[in-house]
């Protein structure tokens, strides 16, 4: 059983696509195992995207992902971090596959509806950044 974190980012809460989103995610078999309405600070949106502090788009990520409320998860499964990327889709939205969550809810390549874990240790991370142990289901 692998569990995976999961955003409903600030443009699909504000368009009120967030129960679609988890309509999707229960309809295919993930496990919501943690969920949580907040709204990311400053620097919690410089420190969850420090990868990507080099980049040219970080300054404009993390000014996107602090505009509105998200809706943070944590789904459960096999295979979850896999299932989840393959239900959300490609990054841009104009080259996610039909069907996919991107290509459907996303607008842009910065305003893409959600986010999803890419590995293991970075699930790790992200959980820990987000969930206490205790707000979790076994
Ligand atoms: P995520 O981490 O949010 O699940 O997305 P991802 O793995 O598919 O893409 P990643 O390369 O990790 O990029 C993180 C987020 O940054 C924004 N982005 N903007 N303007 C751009 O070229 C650009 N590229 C990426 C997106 O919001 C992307 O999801
Ligand atoms: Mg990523």
């Amino acid at each position: 059983m692998e569990r995976t974190f999961a955003i409903i980012k600030p443009d699909a809460v504000a368009r009120h696509l967030a129960g679609d989103i988890l309509k999707r995610i229960e309809a295919s078999g993930l496990r919501v195992v943690g969920l949580r309405l907040t709204q990311l600070s400053r620097a919690d949106a410089e420190s969850f995207y420090a990868v990507h502090k080099e980049r040219p788009f970080y300054g404009s990520l993390c000014d996107y992902m602090t505009s509105g409320p998200v809706i943070v998860a944590v789904l459960a499964g096999e295979g979850a971090i896999k299932r989840w990327r393959d239900l959300m889709g490609a990054t841009d939205p104009a080259k996610a596959a039909a069907g996919t969550i991107r290509k459907d809810f996303g607008q842009n390549v910065e305003q893409n509806a959600t986010h999803g874990s890419d590995a293991p240790e970075t699930a790790a991370q992200e959980i820990a950044f987000f969930f206490r142990g205790l707000e979790l289901l076994p």
